[in-house]
């Protein structure tokens, strides 16, 4: 079905059909966005549609793939030409300990670190790799601190394409490295942030290897519906706020694109508010946001969170639009109240990895300050699975114990 996805430079205007195989405009580099063909159906029947999916034929990729359910406001792909793990379908969950934290009674969390290599980036690497394939890359690249680099060498090893990785040396946790490494991408550590990695990677696509950063359009296609996804899952009932971790604001981005194609589709017929929740010592956005978003900020991140350790964020504008369209929020959290929202959502059983816990940290800086009501619908993303970065939870692991001690403890226990 190719033709029935445009792709257009926000910055010259220029566009091209959905075969270009190019990730950024080859005119003059700006961001492109896919705008497909309207779906035959709107409002209820089209919610009809997918929730006709859920349920349907076991044995076809797209219909298990929590992603394609949603292809036509994702990508025209041929059923042979999906590279699908398959991905999505995460959870919803509920915990009472977690919502006293925040603050509030309705608060729902939508799991990402259940997708196969254990984040969100799932849901645009299937997309990115399926396109990767369509236009024929001879190999793929990225920049990471680390999500991205594993969810890339697990699609394009799938996809039988090979990949490299530029990853800031040393600012990585041991096991997206371990995975990245492990699927067969070529690592390449930089010394310097990821700010550096990303510049690498869009020299790289100079030389014609194909760019899956959240700066691709395909990328942004797939992470678009864990917005729908969790629609769906809702009822179609929106909730008041959607909450979320920010780094490269490419989940920021894509979220306001899937919200406002959510909208004028008829799928919802309220939008909720985005709150994008960045670490403190790397939150040029938030800081943009508290003066009114005047000016663009660059700072050089800090943060023990380490997936959101980004101080120059590629998506800015289109976040911009996001929250501003959304009427949404952006705050930055301490590393400090990072932690501590950590700590909460792992010992309810959940579990998440530290940048994901930003977004609870963000509702109960909001609540605190009267901005969210106790009273409000709040769905927070999870965006990545408590085992990606272990050594931040076993750095507070106890000193060995003897046989003896250890029968102490449990004498002293039993009473
Ligand atoms: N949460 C996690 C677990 C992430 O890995 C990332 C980004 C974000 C949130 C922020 O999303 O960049 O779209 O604003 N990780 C990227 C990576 C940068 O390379 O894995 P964003």
């Amino acid at each position: 079905m190719t033709g029935a996805t445009v792709l257009r430079c926000e910055s010259c205007g220029a566009t091209y059909g959905d075969d270009l195989p190019h990730a950024t405009c080859p005119a003059c580099d700006g961001l492109l966005l896919a705008e497909h063909a309207p779906p035959a159906v709107r409002g209820a029947e089209l919610r009809a549609l997918f929730d006709s999916r859920v349920v349907a034929s076991p044995g076809s990729a797209r219909e298990r793939s929590g992603v394609w359910r949603f292809r036509e406001l994702v990508l025209h792909a041929a059923d042979d030409a999906i590279i699908s793990h398959p991905e999505g379908n995460t959870p919803l969950i509920t915990r009472p300990a977690i919502s006293a934290y925040a603050g509030v009674d309705d608060l729902v969390m939508k799991h990402e670190g259940h997708n196969p290599t254990g984040s969100f980036k799932d849901r645009g690497m299937t997309v990115a790799l399926t396109q990767a394939r369509r236009v024929k890359a001879r190999a793929v690249a990225c920049a990471s601190t680390g999500n991205t680099s594993a969810s890339l060498s697990a699609y394009a090893a799938h996809a039988g394409i090979p990949s490299f990785v530029f990853v800031p040396a040393g600012q990585i946790s041991a096991g997206k490295l371990a995975q990245t490494i492990a699927y067969g991408a070529r690592v390449l550590p930089i010394d310097g942030d990821f700010d550096d990695c990303l510049r690498l990677a869009r020299e790289a696509a100079t030389l014609g290897i194909y760019l899956v950063n959240s700066v691709n359009p395909f990328r942004l296609e797939g992470q678009k519906t864990i917005v729908f996804e969790l629609l769906q899952q809702l009822g179609w009932q929106s909730p008041d706020w959607i909450a979320l971790p920010a780094g490269n604001l490419g989940n920021t981005s894509a979220f306001g694109k899937a919200l406002r194609e959510a909208r004028s589709l008829g799928l919802i017929d309220r939008v909720p508010r985005l709150l994008a929740v960045q670490a403190a010592g790397a939150a040029p956005f938030a800081k943009a946001f508290a003066e009114g978003f005047v000016t663009h900020h660059r700072v050089r991140a800090e943060t023990r969170a380490t997936a959101i350790r980004i101080g120059d964020p590629a998506s800015w504008d289109r976040a911009v639009t996001a929250i501003t369209e959304t009427d949404g929020r952006v705050v930055a959290v301490s590393d400090e109240e990072i932690f501590a929202a950590k700590a909460v959502i792992d010992h309810a059983g959940v579990g998440c990895e530290p940048a994901s816990a930003a977004s609870i940290a963000g509702v109960q800086k909001l609540v605190a300050a009267g901005e969210i009501p106790s009273t409000a619908r709040v769905t927070a993303v999870l965006t990545g699975h408590l085992l990606k970065d272990p050594g931040t939870t076993a750095d507070s692991l106890p000193a060995t114990l003897s046989y003896a001690a250890a029968m102490d403890v449990l004498r002293r226990v039993a009473g």
